[in-house]
């Protein structure tokens, strides 16, 4: 599903514009609802009298619910196409907020975590895909890393959300709160238009003409239509799944796969979903403070260092920053795992609580330049047209499969084996990852889709690179 090459610069149209709003706000919604359950847990626990796993149910079940929901999105987009693919996610994402609002037991309320957790699934799969698809090439690239700090800025408002209502403990507000952007998506996506190459592929050419004059009135829309019938002509009209699995694509399979993985069992959600815990534990001692730190420490932090991955990404290359990002994150986590190895000792003091908050704030520094945006940019730039679509959402439905094993035992491995172990076991991922990484990822910086697939070559069966047409 690669978009096609179209180097015509251009302005900037409010169709455009709108098709901006929307990945912002899908990404904004997506990030909310990764992040508020940090907040919530404690009011929540309170008012449900939750065991520790009815914890790791309400926290990880949204992630279950996105895996679904991704591996559903790439079929959903393709059937029905991107715009009511997107439209479906906003509706699953109000939906399931006014349920998880008013849940009156703890079943509903997990009913409602698996319906925000399939709407995240869909957006994740078919926002990045209606930006891609509907961005001119030569803004793409920022197009599509929108959606990576639109999910930072959600994250960050769920925080400040969460620190507002944490002296109530009011959960169901926080939860309920994310239906207002859900409904914003919804309307924005009424007028938005449909992705050009999407009603192509559905010989739908005559909208896709009015597509192209709306979003891009500068250009000639039937040299633009060509473009894109030709290169739809190098893509099959249906690659099966087995294809995703053939042996000649096994490497960037594994790759992609591999990314996915590392970017959970490094800890990145065991951190955003639980921080306010660690805190706690760390010797923050109100809720409010728990939240403070969050807020600031966590998303705040989260969005700032994104911007970096930004201007880095295609200067210093994508290997650079994973290898120096996984540095971080290893330090940090060994220095977290150190001082709550002294706080089990009896050793509490402000001096720990310190060292913990300070050790966090480099972890997701690191992750924001490094594993956050460049696992996604790699996933979405090393498989061959033919079977992108299918091939992406497999790594994101792994990458949610791993996410959901992290948090839904993240606790359980805490009482088992202590905080600091558990830390421990996270930095030793690190060094795993950055040395796979090392051996294995090559250096996409500078190289179009059809050189990237050039790489495989060395695989059995890889035929000839497929050109899209300049
Ligand atoms: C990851 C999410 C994570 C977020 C944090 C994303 O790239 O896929 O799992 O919560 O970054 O910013």
């Amino acid at each position: 599903m690669a978009a096609s090459q179209d180097t015509s610069a251009g302005g900037w149209s409010p169709a455009l514009t709108l098709v901006l709003v929307v990945v912002l706000l899908a990404g904004a919604l997506f990030g909310y609802d990764q992040g508020v359950i940090s907040g919530a847990l404690e009011g929540m626990q309170k008012e449900l009298k939750l065991s520790a796993t009815l914890v790791e149910v309400v926290t990880s079940w949204v992630t279950l619910g996105a895996l679904v929901g991704s591996l559903a999105g790439g079929e959903l987009a393709d059937r029905i196409g991107r715009r009511k693919a997107l439209l479906a996610a906003a509706a699953l994402f109000t939906a399931g907020a006014a349920i998880e609002a008013l849940a009156p037991g703890v079943a509903i309320l997990v009913c409602g975590r698996l319906v925000v957790g399939f709407g995240v699934g869909v957006a994740a799969v078919a926002a990045p895909l209606y930006a891609a698809e509907l961005a001119p090439a030569e803004k793409r690239g920022r197009l599509v890393s929108a959606y990576q700090l639109a999910i930072t800025i959600g994250i960050f408002l769920s925080y400040l959300v969460d620190q507002a209502f944490a002296a109530r403990g009011d959960w169901r507000i926080m939860l309920g709160v994310s239906a207002v952007p859900g409904v914003m998506l919804l309307i924005a996506m009424l007028p938005a238009v449909e992705s050009p190459r999407w009603l192509v592929r559905m010989g739908r050419r005559d909208e896709a003409r009015a597509t192209i004059m709306r979003a891009r009135p500068w250009v000639d829309p039937d040299v633009r239509l060509a473009s894109i019938e030709a290169s739809l002509r190098n893509e099959p009209a249906s690659s099966s799944w087995s294809e995703v699995f053939a042996p000649m694509w096994r490497r960037p399979l594994m790759i992609g796969i591999g990314l996915a993985v590392f970017q959970q069992i490094t800890g990145i959600n065991a951190i955003i979903y639980y921080s306010d815990r660690i805190f706690k534990a760390a010797g923050f001692a109100t809720p409010e403070a728990q939240t403070q730190a969050t807020t600031w420490a966590i998303g705040a932090v989260n969005v700032v260092a994104t911007f970096i991955a930004i201007a880095f990404i295609d200067r210093l290359g994508r290997r650079p920053l994973l290898i120096a990002g996984l540095v971080g994150m290893f330090v940090s986590l060994t220095a977290v795992g150190l001082a709550f190895l002294a706080i089990g000792k009896g050793s509490a003091s402000p001096m720990l609580g310190t060292i913990t908050l300070a050790a966090l704030v480099v972890f997701i520094m690191s992750f924001a330049f490094s594993l956050g945006p460049v696992v996604w940019t790699v996933i979405n730039e090393i498989f061959p047209g033919r079977v992108r679509g299918r091939a992406v959402a497999v790594a994101t439905a792994v990458n949610w499969g791993a996410a959901f094993v992290v948090s839904e035992f993240f606790l359980t491995l805490v009482d088992g084996i202590g905080e600091s172990a558990t830390f421990g076991l996270f930095a030793f991922f690190c060094v795993v990852g950055g040395v796979w990484i090392y051996r294995q990822v090559p250096e996409t910086k500078g190289r179009s889709l059809e050189q990237i697939e050039t790489l495989w070559q060395d695989s059995p069966q890889v035929p000839p690179p497929v050109r899209a047409p300049a």
